[in-house]
Order: structure tokens, then sequence, then C-alpha cells
């Protein structure tokens, strides 16, 4: 049976308009849809992995209201355990507000709410469940001192710390060396490779690159302590970056899964979620990788997150076809 996975982090509704394009500084554009769904990005990597097949519980906060209630109820009719998540007595449940324009793209503003009382306490309270958890899940919308109390307990427990370096924020060295797989976008490689006390290039390969770019990429990760990086390149698939593999399976390129993409947000948190679900299963990092690519792609071809997710089946079904 597959391990357990403990997310850790936070819960948001989800304000969303669809445009024809977003707006600039300044400006106002019509919309042509407005929808509130269940968001935030452990919630949808919890719900993610939850559907794949993954035994998961959420620890986080959310408020006494009914955005809160949605996300519970959301969360739970995934089938993740969310005994750990409490309710906040004086902040209301995080929100975001997404803009999404006509070819899937968007932008997001969060307001943390009861996300932001997050703390180590929470960690503390939930020693339970991390008992022998598999895999533990974060991400960066909760505060770094809880972030790092719950890789310290991952860690501890014996689990695999799975760090989703969103949204982009420097971490102390301490949460880099409790790390097992660092999570990143082409962006955040880049922020992180090129942030303070490591000088030099931060450009990220293009679409062009080849594997001695990637090398470079895997050897510059290596050097700050991360030895199993996983870097998604949206449209372009992804990149396992694996120090920690025989020679010449250090480096392994996945081709994308080309779909009509509808709505990209919280596609970085399939691909979290469904990489957590196929580690706690036990699967080498690549076929994780591998399988979350299309579970990723699956996501973006309807609207909103936890609504748009793939169960297992249809994950293996494009994967045996190779056809979505
Ligand atoms: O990654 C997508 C998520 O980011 C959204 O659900 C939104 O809540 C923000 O947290
Ligand atoms: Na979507």
């Amino acid at each position: 049976t597959p391990g357990r996975i403990v997310v850790v982090g936070s819960l948001n509704a989800d304000l969303t308009i669809y445009c024809e394009r977003l707006p600039l500084p300044g400006e106002t554009v019509h919309g042509n849809g407005f929808a509130v769904n269940p968001g935030g990005k452990s919630a949808n990597q919890a719900v993610a992995a939850s559907l794949l097949g993954g035994s998961v519980s959420l620890v986080g906060a959310v408020g006494a209201d009914a955005n809160g209630d949605m996300l519970l109820s959301s969360a739970a009719r995934a089938g993740v355990d969310i005994s750990g998540v409490r309710t906040s007595a004086t902040e209301a449940t995080g929100v975001a507000v997404i803009a999404v324009d006509s070819n899937g793209e968007n932008n997001i503003i969060i307001s943390a709410g009861a996300n932001g009382t997050l703390s180590p306490s929470d960690v503390a309270a939930a020693a339970e469940t991390f008992d022998g958890a598999a895999v533990v899940c974060l991400c960066l919308e909760v505060g770094r001192d809880t972030v790092e109390a719950a890789a310290r307990a991952g860690h501890d427990a014996g689990a695999t710390v799975l760090l989703n370096l969103s949204p982009y924020a420097e971490i102390p060295q301490q949460l880099a060396d409790l790390t097992d797989v660092l999570l990143v976008n082409a962006h955040e490689a880049s922020l992180f490779l090129g942030s303070a006390g490591n000088p030099g290039s931060a450009a990220i390969p293009g679409s062009d690159a080849d594997a001695s770019d990637w090398e470079a990429v895997r050897l510059r990760f290596a050097e700050r302590g991360l030895q199993r990086v996983l870097v998604t390149l949206g449209a372009h698939g992804s990149v396992v970056l694996d120090s920690l593999a025989p020679a010449g399976q250090q480096l392994i390129q996945i081709a994308p899964v080309r779909v009509n993409a509808v709505d990209t947000t919280g596609a970085g948190d399939a691909f979290t979620g469904a990489v957590a679900a196929r580690l706690a299963a036990g699967a080498p990092l690549a076929d994780a990788a591998a399988f979350a690519s299309v579970a990723a792609a699956l996501a973006t071809t309807r609207k909103g997150t936890q609504a748009a997710y793939p169960d297992e089946n249809d994950v293996r079904r494009v994967l045996t076809s190779g056809a979505v």
C-alpha cells in the first residue's frame, strides 16, 4: 500500500474573472465570466494527490466563513483527511484574486487571511500525522518558519520532503538542506540560482537547450544542497535533475503533453500533488515526473484548479495511449 502524504500550507477561495487579455497597470478590461472556486496551493496539491490515489492529510487554517466551508468540503470530497485544518477565530479564509486570459494564462494576487496564522505550533499539534508519513509536501504560501518546522518534522519522520518553491521567496539554507526534492518552474529556478550568495548568470536554458546546459543547472542546484530537482517548463515539458542517480541518469528530459489549455491556474499544484502521490507509492522520481506532467496537462484543459483535476484513470489512459 502507498505511504501517507502530509501536505502543510495554504487554502484559498479563488475569485476568478475570465477575460480576453490581462489588464495592464492602470487599465480596466471587461471580463466574460466569474467563478468562486476552491484553491490555494496546498489544498490544490492535497486534492490532486488524493484524486491520483494518494492517502493525504492536510494541515492548514481557514476562517469561520462560507469560503472555509467550501474549501473543507472540496478537500473532503476528494478524500483528503482535513482533521488537521484549524478554523481561525480571528482571520477570514485566505483569498486569491485571479485573472485568466483567453490563452489560459493567469495572474494572481493572494491575501493570506487565516493562512497567515499557520505556525510551527500547528505542525507540532499534527505530530501524529507526520509519524510514518512517506512524503511531506510544502509550498511557500504560508510563513517560512512554519514551512521549515514541517520540513524538519518530515525529515525526522523519515519522509521525503517535497518543496514547491512557489510563490518564489528566498529560503534559508536550513530549509534547502531539509528538502529532498525541489519542484520549481523555470522562473523560480532562475530566481533561486541567481539569488544572494550565488552570483553569476541565472539564465535557465530555453526550449532549445541541450543536455550540457541542463547539466550545468543540475550542478548549480547541487552546489546549493539540492540534489534532486524537478523543473517544469509549461508547454515545453519538464526536466528531472537527479544528482543522486547513477551517472548517465542524472538528467532526464520529459516531453510535453500537448493539450488545448483553457485555464493553467493550479497546473503546477497538480504536478506537485501528482509527484507526491507517485513518490508515496514508491515510484522512481523520473516516473513520478512523467506521470505528473500528464496530470498537470489535463488540469489545464478545464476551468478552475481542484475542480479540473484528473483522477488516476484519466492519467493512465493518456500514458498508455500517448494521446489526450
Ligand atoms: O497555484 C494556483 C493557486 O495559487 C490558486 O488556487 C490560488 O489560490 C493561489 O494560491
Ligand atoms: Na484548470
